[in-house]
């Protein structure tokens, strides 16, 4: 296989059979330690949109990615509908894609969830009735940065049931003009009420601001409130594109 080096990034669109929407583009970092070092995860946080696509790039990955492979399905007798997310990396020579998915990326769509503008059911509905092109999509003109909360030991083995607390301390701790979204996975509600860990990536906390430093500071600032024992989170989600445009 060809080593493939440069960015990666997550480019999801909804597909009715013949109108490709392509929603607006994600960076995940999939990666358990700070820097982008250590065993892969599902992924540990991401943000949206990332300035790492452009429209051009954007048209660019429709018309020799998504287009390509909606219409090879279509010949094979299967009309697609739904999401498809393409993985990629942005290599010296283009992008490549890693993989697909006929889902949302996760964490990627918590992000993307918090910025979206419109009518999910309608515009799902209207993914799976053929009649996209009607559909009202647009995203808050705000990055959100979104930063996973796990439980030790991810991506290993973790102990479920250990109580959270400070959810609420988490929601409102946004700073003026920003927001803090709250994403629930691995939890559950124990017998007396207590909302307790349930698996390894347990909580995601989105923060909305006018641009990514913000975004992550205040989605860090909120993680850092959720308390159980042996939670952890990275702190530097978004720190490539950040890095990149200090240093550029
Ligand atoms: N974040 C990667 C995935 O959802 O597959």
């Amino acid at each position: 296989e060809e080593r493939l080096d440069g960015q990666e990034l997550s480019v999801i669109a909804l597909v009715d059979g013949r109108t490709i929407t392509v929603l607006d583009p994600c960076q995940d970092h999939k990666q358990v330690g700070e820097g982008d070092v250590g065993a892969n995860t599902g992924g540990m946080g991401a943000y949206c949109p990332t300035p790492l696509a452009d429209e051009e790039l954007l048209r660019s990955v429709s018309r020799d990615v998504l287009v390509p492979t909606v219409d090879a399905l279509r010949r094979d007798g299967i009309t697609f509908r739904g999401v498809l997310y393409a993985g990629l990396m942005l290599t010296p020579s283009g992008p490549k894609v890693l993989e697909f998915n006929t889902r949302f990326g996760d964490p990627e769509t918590q992000p993307l969830m918090a910025r979206l503008q419109g009518d999910l059911v309608d515009i799902l509905w209207r993914t799976a009735a053929g009649t996209l092109d009607g559909a009202d999509i647009g995203f808050a003109p705000r990055v959100a940065c979104a930063v996973v909360v796990f439980a030790c030991g991810y991506p290993g083995a973790v102990t479920n049931g250990l109580p959270i607390d400070c959810l609420a301390k988490a929601q409102a701790s946004a700073a003026q003009g920003e927001e803090v979204v709250i994403f629930h996975a691995g939890t559950r509600r124990s017998d007396d009420g207590q909302v307790v860990t349930h698996g390894g990536r347990v909580i995601t906390v989105v923060g909305l601001a006018a641009d990514l430093a913000a975004a992550q500071g205040g989605a860090n600032r909120a993680a850092a409130c959720i308390r159980f024992p042996g939670a952890f989170f990275r702190k530097d989600i978004g720190h490539r594109v950040m890095r990149d445009r200090v240093s550029g």
